[in-house]
């Protein structure tokens, strides 16, 4: 789809991260570590979307499950006209699922720091549903946004966060992000955020462990991006992926780990590793309810409604604000 015009311009209003700083910054540290962001390059969000399909890996499908049960449920709690604002590019089936079950929703807009997986997704989006209005944001959805007006006059804001990424953010920036989703949907709107639950650890661990390696090929193409783009050496055949399961954390700590002691230079920086030490590349966070509900509130937000599976792995949380007393 990537050579479809999309229906609106893309407003562009941020610069790429800085790729370089921050992995020179995140391995001078004495924990080694690299923010998880940079292991959606194209390779990386390819592999992505083959974890959601792996036996292993339950989250997008219970999600999907939730959306399809509850679409009616969900459509009578956000009423009609809704702007739609969701974080990260959805072109996927749970965007779709969500628009179709909405009532007569207004306007979508993405917001996704990357150009082409935003045009790529309003391209798709806006052959299939042509009365609702279109228009991309390119920009970082962790900063608060200035929102275009619509064509036409939405009822509310409804901010659609679903895969349970925020999860990928440790709590201090997972509450600063939420406070970003109150300002972005204003005093009288909505948030709709997929979170995933605390359950047995062996099924954690096994969906960030899964036997055809996909997770583990997800992890290490991390290097092969440094390798490619910042003229470093990682030999690949010296670090291993590692996903494990913190309990009294409640998350997932995934690590690429020196399999013995060597030097790697990345950019002209040599760094030295020994035996088994690692860089923490990713949390993925789960939660219980009332610890998600706990965290909300620190963002002056409040658990509107929320739905889950049957065995209660997965919960869709509509927030409002803390302060409206009926939403
Ligand atoms: C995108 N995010 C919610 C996924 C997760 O479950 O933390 C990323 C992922 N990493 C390994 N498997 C999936």
């Amino acid at each position: 789809m990537g050579s479809q015009e999309s229906a609106a311009p893309i407003a562009r209003t941020a610069p790429d991260a800085d790729f370089a700083a921050d992995v020179l910054d995140g391995l001078s540290g004495a924990q080694k570590r690299i923010p998880s962001k940079y292991l959606y390059d194209a390779r990386g969000s390819e592999l992505f979307e083959r974890i959601c399909d792996q036996p292993e890996y339950y989250p997008t499908r219970t999600e999907l499950g939730i959306l399809q049960s509850e679409g009616a449920a969900i459509a009578e709690a956000v009423g009609p006209r809704a702007l739609v604002l969701e974080y990260g590019s959805g072109s996927g089936v749970k965007t779709r699922l969500l628009l179709d079950a909405l009532d007569a929703p207004v306007a979508y807009m993405p917001v996704e720091i990357s150009y082409s997986a935003l045009a790529a997704s309003v391209a798709e989006l806006a052959a299939d549903f042509p009365d609702i209005e279109m228009r991309a944001l390119c920009a970082d959805f962790t900063q608060p946004l200035t929102l275009p007006a619509p064509q036409r006059a939405a009822d509310r804001v409804l901010v659609f966060f679903p895969g349970s990424t925020l999860g990928n953010f440790a709590t201090e920036d997972a509450v600063d992000l939420l406070a970003v989703m109150r300002a972005d949907m204003g005093a009288d709107g909505l948030a709709l955020v997929g979170v995933d639950l605390q359950k047995d650890p062996a099924e954690i661990e096994a969906a960030y462990n899964d036997a055809a390696g996909v997770t583990a090929a997800f992890t290490l193409n991390l290097l092969t991006r440094i390798n490619r783009e910042l003229g470093a050496d990682f030999d690949l055949d010296g670090f291993v992926h590692e996903a494990r399961y913190n309990p009294e954390a409640g998350r997932i700590e995934t690590r690429i780990r020196s399999r013995r002691a060597q030097r790697v230079t990345v950019a002209g920086q040599r760094f030295d590793f020994a035996e088994g030490e690692g860089i923490l590349v990713e949390y993925s966070c789960k939660y219980t309810q009332t610890g998600f509900a706990e965290m909300a509130q620190r963002a002056g937000l409040r658990v509107h409604s929320s739905w889950t599976d049957p065995d209660g792995r997965f919960a869709l949380q509509l927030l409002c604000s803390e302060d409206v007393t009926s939403a």
